[in-house]
């Protein structure tokens, strides 16, 4: 079947079959790997991608049901060498260690703060209770997303935990 969508900006088309996962054609069709697959039946989060803005499991998608939609994936996110706000918090506050839940924990976090510009701790716990990392314990990926809020407000992001605060 033919499917045409937009991914990162551009313009893909291609030819799948009926049962073609989107998260397979964004790797395999389009060779974007920094799309992850965890579990394939929708536990992980690991390939989560925005569709139309909305954080979205792409295993959990048929890419013709993607058809005429408007895709970003990990690779869409920073502009040059300027790294989106979320990717540099997780660089600023160590908020990865194996790396394999990031992409995914990077896309949920940035749509989490699209509809929340300043969500709560909770709210940030609640916004990525679909995504599963098996190395952090989540504190320094909760504190990422604090410090890209922060930053994408345009404030100073709050200082990392093992940073000596003056009083
Ligand atoms: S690979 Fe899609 S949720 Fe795990
Ligand atoms: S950093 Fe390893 S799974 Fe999250």
């Amino acid at each position: 079947m033919k499917v045409s969508m937009t991914v990162n900006g551009r313009l893909v088309n291609g030819d799948v079959e009926p049962r073609t996962l989107l998260v397979h054609f964004i790797r395999e069709e389009l060779a974007l790997t920094g799309t992850h697959i965890g579990c394939e039946t929708s536990y992980c989060g690991a390939c989560t991608v925005h569709v139309d803005g909305e954080a979205t499991k792409s295993c959990t998608m048929l890419a013709v049901q993607a058809e005429g939609a408007s895709i970003t994936t990990i690779e869409g996110m920073a502009k040059g060498d300027e790294l989106h706000p979320v990717q540099e918090g997780f660089w600023e506050r160590h908020g990865l260690q194996c790396g394999y839940c990031t992409p995914g924990m990077i896309m949920s976090g940035a749509a989490l703060i699209a509809g929340n510009p300043s969500p709560t701790e909770d709210e940030i716990r609640h916004g990525i209770e679909g995504n599963l990392c098996r190395c952090t314990g989540y504190h320094n990926i909760v504190k990422s997303i604090e410090y890209a809020a922060a930053k994408m407000r345009g404030e100073t992001p709050p200082p990392a935990d093992w940073e000596e605060v003056s009083v």
